[in-house]
């Protein structure tokens, strides 16, 4: 049988990250500011260090500005919180993304919910949450954005197909499933996790798979149906000793094993990460665009 097509997240994303360079440059050509994006990096954390750089990076070529201000890991949450009360104020920052997660001192709701709504261009405030929820315009999570942004520019149909999502948090399985249901995409979504009964059987039904639980390899080949569309999230390290880092990432999905079976498949590295970080650079644009309509 063939293998199933890969979903090119990097190439993707690269044409998203083209037409977010072009808002750009129009809004400069109109004589505005470069957008602002600021992001807060608490502890030491070197997997989230990394995607601070990659976030950095793709902002700069994109044309957008950027600071990362930088933090011990014992930083106090109201030092945390001054920043970002200050960040707030600041008139020449139009998007603040705070790195998760943060030390375990720190209480990460607390901070997101001190963020400007108008600023959370991570999409996490709860206000943002309720726009998602009641379908008014906010600004949407970047990883969940990034997924149905890559089904529609592959044009996967998700109309009347059933989505089955592996993981509840926050920041993917809870806002993914609100964003398939949504009128007009109008998948079916079923949520299951870690103390879900027959997950196996629920995700063999499912058109579109997508694995959010943070567990190498969780999802196998006997748990796909033949045809399926599968999104992994999963980041996950595994001890590889021929690696000169002494590690190598896989995903949530034994991805070998199931791109037989599957239609259309994310690699990983290289699929849904680089939607996430895309999905970002399009919300610090429009961020910077509502700013200067008011
Ligand atoms: N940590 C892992 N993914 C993300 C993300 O999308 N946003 C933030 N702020 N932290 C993360």
């Amino acid at each position: 049988m063939a293998a199933g097509r890969l979903l090119d997240g990097k190439a993707i994303a690269a044409a998203v990250r083209a037409e977010v360079r072009a808002g750009v440059d129009e809004l400069v050509a109109q004589g505005h500011r470069a957008p602002n994006l600021a992001v807060v990096l608490v502890g030491n954390d070197p997997a989230s260090a990394s995607y601070v750089r990659g976030k950095m990076r793709a902002s700069a070529a994109a044309g957008i500005e950027g600071e990362t201000f930088k933090f011990d890991r014992d930083l106090s949450e109201a030092d945390l919180l001054d920043l970002v009360a200050r960040l707030n104020e600041d008139s020449s920052i139009d998007g603040i993304l705070v790195q998760l997660p943060l030390p375990p001192h720190l209480d990460a709701s607390r901070v997101i919910e001190r963020l400007s709504p108008d600023k959370d261009v991570d999409g996490l405030h709860v206000i943002n949450t309720g726009r998602l929820w009641t379908g008014r315009d906010g600004f949407l999570p970047c990883t969940p954005a990034g997924i149905l942004e890559m089904l529609r520019r592959s044009n996967i149909e998700t109309r009347m197909r059933r989505a089955v999502i592996i993981g509840r948090s926050n920041l993917v399985g809870k806002p993914l499933s609100g964003l398939l249901m949504r009128k007009g995409t109008d998948a079916t979504v079923t949520v299951c996790h870690s103390r879900t009964r027959d997950l196996a059987a629920i995700c063999h039904e499912a058109d579109i798979l997508i694995a959010a639980i943070g567990r190498a390899h969780f999802v196998t080949a006997t748990m796909v149906k033949t045809g399926a569309a599968v999104i992994d999230v999963g980041i996950n390290r595994i001890d590889d000793p021929t690696r000169d880092r002494g590690y190598r990432l896989v995903g949530d999905v034994d991805f070998k094993a199931v791109r037989e079976k599957a239609d259309w498949i994310t690699p990983v590295p290289g699929g849904v990460g680089p939607m996430t970080i895309a999905m970002l650079l399009s919300n610090t644009l429009k961020a910077a665009k509502r700013l200067i309509s008011g």
